[in-house]
Formats: structure tokens, sequence, C-alpha cells
């Protein structure tokens, strides 16, 4: 698509947006410094082909600034501040609503019903198959070719006490991408005083089915377009791993991490591992696997890991009820795709961390339970903390 019609784009949402605060409707700090509790601003964003509006949302709370898509509940930037307090966008996106329909290898997105693989798009469940739609080779990928990402989201701003956010609802009918029951959705995105943006998750269902929810962010912490993280420092508390076949399906074993290279227990680069000659990197072309938390599944949010880049000195921490996080670095970005600043992005340029429970439990009767029946609720928390070292 030709720069300029990205640009045009851009520029009317920018403008809806000015409108929007001159005419005095409402507030947003647009670089994010301080404005605790501000009232989240909605412009447009553009149209789907049949004439849906689509809209995006700016929430600023403590240094950091989301905006968020009523199409797919996609985070489509998410600035903070390095350490000396200049902000940038940490988020790889496009600058116009085609791109996230036409081509997003999940930008910003909200997984579901399923974040990552079923094998071969199949499960049963109290004795009745069923036939996923196969998006991913054999395997169904992130709720198959139209997941919630690709779906309309009602978005409703909020305040409370010194928070901000947004809460994306949704009604997921029955059968919708071969699952069974109405699953009744609501995400909450809440940006903190102290610059911590937190995801709860909760799903009701009428018909026993599964459910696996997350966020699928791809950052870069020098700040998006800026080319590759292989320098960022992980450390992730995670002992074991769950290894996968050629197409990506967990074994089914949790295996261990020592002396191999999926082992992040002390903080280390991300670029080295992802580059080695073991078979497991080979089948994803880099690192593409979940990792079994140490804290397992867990009520409350608890520490998963710490991601630095240490030139801009900015820090993230992640605190999560899952028992899983998929560390995925960005193996299949080919510079094929150009990105919200005009930049392409290239293999490793960005890096996935999806708090999850593990890939294909509904056809792994070890791994921690991914069915959902009705009168339960599915809960589910995960917090991102912002910070500069
Ligand atoms: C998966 C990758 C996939 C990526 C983008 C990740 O969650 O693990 O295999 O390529 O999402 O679709």
């Amino acid at each position: 698509m030709p720069s300029t019609t990205r640009r045009t784009v851009l520029t009317a949402a920018a403008a809806a947006g000015v409108t929007a605060a001159a005419a005095g409707t409402a507030h947003a700090s647009a670089h994010g410094h301080g404005a605790s509790g501000s009232r989240p601003v909605k412009e447009p964003f553009g149209r789907l082909a049949d004439g849906t509006p689509v809209h995006r949302w700016t929430v600023s709370n403590g240094g950091t600034t989301l905006k968020v898509l009523s199409y797919g509940g996609v985070i489509h930037s998410l600035e903070t501040a390095d350490r000396h307090g200049r902000p940038a966008n940490v988020a790889l996106g496009f600058d116009n609503l085609d791109d996230y329909v036409a081509k997003s290898p999940y930008f910003g997105g909200l997984i579901g019903r399923y974040g990552n693989r079923i094998a071969n798009g199949r499960f049963t469940l109290d004795g009745t198959t069923h036939q996923l739609p196969v998006n991913d080779g054999p395997n169904s990928l992130h709720g198959g070719d139209r997941g919630f990402d690709k779906r309309i989201w009602d978005v409703e701003p909020f305040t409370r006490g010194a928070d901000t956010g947004l809460i994306l609802t949704r009604t997921s009918p029955d059968g919708e991408a071969g699952y069974p029951g109405n699953l009744a959705v609501r995400v909450t995105y809440t940006l903190t005083p102290r610059g911590e943006w937190r995801i709860d998750y909760e799903a009701t269902t009428d018909r026993a089915t599964v459910i696996n929810l997350t966020s699928h962010t791809y950052f870069n912490l020098a700040g998006e377009g800026s080319g590759s993280t292989d320098g960022h420092l992980l450390e992730l508390a995670a002992a074991r791993y769950t290894p996968v076949g050629p197409t990506l399906i967990p074994t089914g074993e949790l295996a261990a991490v020592a002396r191999t290279p999926f082992d992040f227990r002390r903080a280390r680069t991300i670029g080295a591992p992802a580059r080695t000659a073991h078979e497991q990197v080979g089948f994803a072309k880099g690192i593409d696997h979940n990792y079994v938390l140490d804290k397992g599944l867990t009520a409350r949010p608890g520490y998963a890991l710490t991601i630095t880049h240490p030139e801009s000195g900015r820090v993230m921490k992640m605190y999560t009820t899952e028992p899983g996080m998929q560390f995925y670095t960005g193996n299949f970005l080919d510079g094929t795709l150009t990105g919200t600043t005009g930049r392409r992005y290239r293999q490793g340029d960005a890096f996935c961390l999806e708090a999850q429970h593990f890939p294909d439990s509904p056809n792994q009767p070890a791994f921690p339970s991914t069915v959902l029946r009705p009168g339960e609720t599915y809960r589910s928390t995960t917090l991102h903390a912002f910070s500069t070292r």
C-alpha cells in the first residue's frame, strides 16, 4: 500500500483526536506523564469493508500510554519512557486498518478462543469431537482463521480511583470458529498510576468448552521499527519448557531448560540462543516455545519474567496467574510488513511474551485443564510493570 494512504489515515485519526480534546469532551495526556486517572479518548480509526466503524482509544496513566483498537482489542501502541524520560512506542503495529485486516501476524491482538495451537484443529470434550478451522499447517492457531483478534469489541472507558482503562466485551456465539457454547467475554485493560498495564480476562459459557485467552503484543523496548531485539536481556523464572514436534505441537514432555538454549533463569541476551543448532530451535526458526512458569497456576499474579533493553534502560516485568509463557523471538517476521512509522519489520525485530495455558492442552490430559463449564467463571490476570534502570 502506498505510504501516502498510510499518512492520510494517521492524519485523519490525529485530527479527530485533536478535535475531541479541543472541544473539551475528553482529555488525555499525549505523552502520558503523570495525568493519573485521566479519561480515555476515542477517535475514528477506519471502517471495515462492510462499513463497520473502528475506533481507537487512548489511555494514559503514570507515564504509560496505551492505544487500543475496537477491532480485535488490538494494542495499537504502547508508550513508555526511557531512562531520560523520553517516550517511545514499544509495540509493533500498522498505521491503518486495512493492513490489520489483510495481513497482521496478530500484532497486539486479543487472542481467543484458544491461544496458540490445537493439533489438527481437533479436540474431544465429554465424548463429542469438535473440528476447528485449520490455519497453520495441519493445526489451528490462535482461534482459527477469524479469532477474537479479528472481531469487533464493545469498548467502555472507566476511571476507578487513580486507575483508568477500558472494558472490552463480546459474546462469541455457540459454534463460532468451531467452538461449543455461547461464550460471554470481558477483558479489562487497566493502567495504574505507577504506569503498570494490567489485563483481566473473564468469561462464562452455557456449554462445556475450552478457553485460553492471551495478548499478542510484539515488543521492542528500543522502540517499534528500530531493528533487532537480539540485545534485550531476558530473565524468565521457568526451569522447564514444553518441547514441540515439527509443526510446533508439544510432545507432552516437560523438559528441563538446564544446559539448553532455553535456559533464561539468569538474565541473558535473547539473540544468541535463538541461533543455536539445537533441534527445537530448528523447528521454530528461533525460540517459539511455551515455558512452564516455576510459580505454576496461581490465584493472584505471580512473578514470571524481567526483560531489559540495556541501551534505553527500559525494563518490563511480567506477573501472571497463568501457568505458562510463550516466548516467541519474532521468527516469522520476514521484511514483508511495514509498520506504524514506515519501517520494515525483519526477523527478530520484536519478541512476544504471551501468558497462557499450555498449547494443545485440550489434547494433553497431563497439562493444566483449559475446560470451562456452565456455572464456572474463567479468570486470568497478567500485569506488565515498566521501569528504567
Ligand atoms: C506462535 C508463533 C506464531 C506467532 C504469530 C505465536 O504465539 O507461537 O508460532 O508464529 O504467534 O502468529
